[in-house]
């Protein structure tokens, strides 16, 4: 029998539009569950992606006193095998491009330690698993997309049942990552990440792609039949998806950036 997925809906726009609708997005969700004495779960990324929302959430924050008290984050993924604090770590980053913006509390901020010991790996991500049902499930989840189809560092070759686990980096996420660590070697070779089936379980999904670069797996993404030689494409399953990308990323107008 062969089921046909209902397609992404796909809103074409620039990376500043998208990141200023996503955080209206965001804050309405922060007011109305607020207005209703509610907390708001938010499923976060790293990478370039989603900075002009973190920009666009510190400025509401601000100016607009939008206010992150009813909020609990739960980040994709950390690398593995760097010391707490590290400048490159996902956690680091967090803490510089929103958390301090926003002012959420270390407690309401939960991302996968970068150092943990191989024989605490099963039981961390278990935990990491249970913080999330705990917190209620993720009510937003913002994602990238990688290159090579990886939807946070489930790489090709990831299921469609996978939960947060430790996971290898695939070649080109080193490579892609290698400006920031000086490095490929430097890049780290493991990484904690919540699982296809932890991203899926979010009630809301905005997938995020900009710039020719990621022309080729968006359409791929769009196109393919859902497997996990692309693990994007188990998206395609999911009730409430969005897909905000530019013009180059959609039809490969401009050059790759
Ligand atoms: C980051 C993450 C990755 C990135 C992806 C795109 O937490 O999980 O999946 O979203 O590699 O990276 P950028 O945004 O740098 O193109």
């Amino acid at each position: 029998m062969t089921v046909t997925l209902p397609p992404i809906p796909q809103l074409e726009c620039s990376p500043l539009e998208a990141a200023r609708t996503v955080a209206r997005e965001i804050a309405e969700l922060v007011r109305a569950r607020r207005a209703a004495g509610r907390g708001v779960v938010l499923g976060l990324a790293t990478g370039r992606t989603p900075l002009g929302i973190y920009a666009e959430l510190g400025r509401l924050h601000r100016e607009e006193r939008l206010d992150f008290a009813n909020v609990t984050a739960f980040n994709l993924d950390e690398y593995l095998g760097l010391r707490a604090g590290h400048p490159r770590s996902y956690r680091r980053y967090m803490r510089e491009r929103l958390f301090d913006a926003i002012g959420l509390p270390p407690e309401q901020c939960h991302i996968p330690s970068s150092d943990v010991a191989p024989s605490q790996w099963e039981a961390h991500c278990r935990e990491y698993e249970r913080l999330i049902a705990d917190a209620g499930g993720i009510d937003l989840q913002i994602l990238g997309l990688g290159r090579n189809g990886h939807i946070g560092f489930n790489e090709p070759g990831s299921g469609r049942d996978s939960r947060t686990r430790v996971v290898e980096l695939a070649p080109p996420t080193r490579v892609d990552a290698a400006g920031e660590f000086g490095s490929v070697e430097h890049v780290p070779e493991r990484a904690i990440s919540m699982g296809v089936a932890t991203i899926l379980a979010a009630r809301r999904i905005r997938l995020l792609a900009f710039g020719a670069a990621k022309h080729e797996i968006v359409t791929r993404t769009l196109t393919a039949p859902p497997s996990s030689d692309t693990p994007a494409t188990f998206l395609r399953g999911h009730p409430d998806v969005r897909l905000y990308a530019d013009a180059a990323a959609l039809r490969g107008e401009g050059s790759p950036s």
